[in-house]
């Protein structure tokens, strides 16, 4: 669960600007805001099916950051039970709601939960050109391990980046 700071983001009045962000997992009838948040993730979009299945798998973990009954941002982690390494497989915030630490939130909780599942290291692929991702990821501390060359559906390369997740225990 994440409290997020009171923030001015409605604009409607001072009342309207006290609210409450929950980070939870993601339920079924979470989908269609899913499907409406993936549409702001920069190519190779995940499909509605995608998503349902994902919500239903034991081997993936769907978190959402929600505030005022509104759901503006999500994390997909895979992680089998067979491997100690765990996947970041999409993190998307509404750029309405871009620049207010709702990424790194999710990631935090991300990163817990690959603890949770007994994982040691995440990694992900970025995009080149996505700067503001880079840096998110760069600041939470992953490491370039290498440039995959015609890796998306435009055929741009990508980056894999990992960390090595410290255990709590
Ligand atoms: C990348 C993305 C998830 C960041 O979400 P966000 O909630 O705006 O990010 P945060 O507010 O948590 O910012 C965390 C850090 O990310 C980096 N960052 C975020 N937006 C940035 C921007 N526009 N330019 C540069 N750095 C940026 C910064 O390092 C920032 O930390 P700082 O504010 O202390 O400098 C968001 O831009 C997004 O949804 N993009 C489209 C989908 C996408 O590209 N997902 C990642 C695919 S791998």
């Amino acid at each position: 669960m994440f409290r997020a700071e009171p923030s001015a983001y409605s604009g409607a009045s001072a009342q309207a600007e006290v609210y409450a962000a929950t980070l939870r997992r993601a339920v079924p009838a979470d989908l269609a805001a899913l499907v409406a948040l993936e549409r702001h993730f920069p190519g190779d979009r995940l499909s509605r099916q995608s998503l349902r299945r994902l919500l239903h798998s034991a081997s993936a973990e769907v978190w959402v950051y929600e505030e005022a009954g509104q759901v503006t941002g999500n994390a997909v982690l895979l992680c089998r039970t067979t491997s100690t390494q765990a996947r970041l497989y999409s993190l998307v915030v509404h750029p309405q709601h871009h620049g207010r630490g709702i990424a790194r939130a999710l990631l935090e909780t991300v990163e817990r939960a690959v603890t949770a599942r007994g994982c040691h290291r995440l990694s992900l692929e970025v995009r080149t050109d996505n700067a503001p991702a880079l840096r998110l990821y760069k600041k939470a501390g992953f490491q370039l391990i290498r440039q995959i060359t015609d890796y998306y559906q435009d055929h741009a390369p990508a980056l894999r980046l990992e960390k090595p997740i410290a255990s709590t225990t």
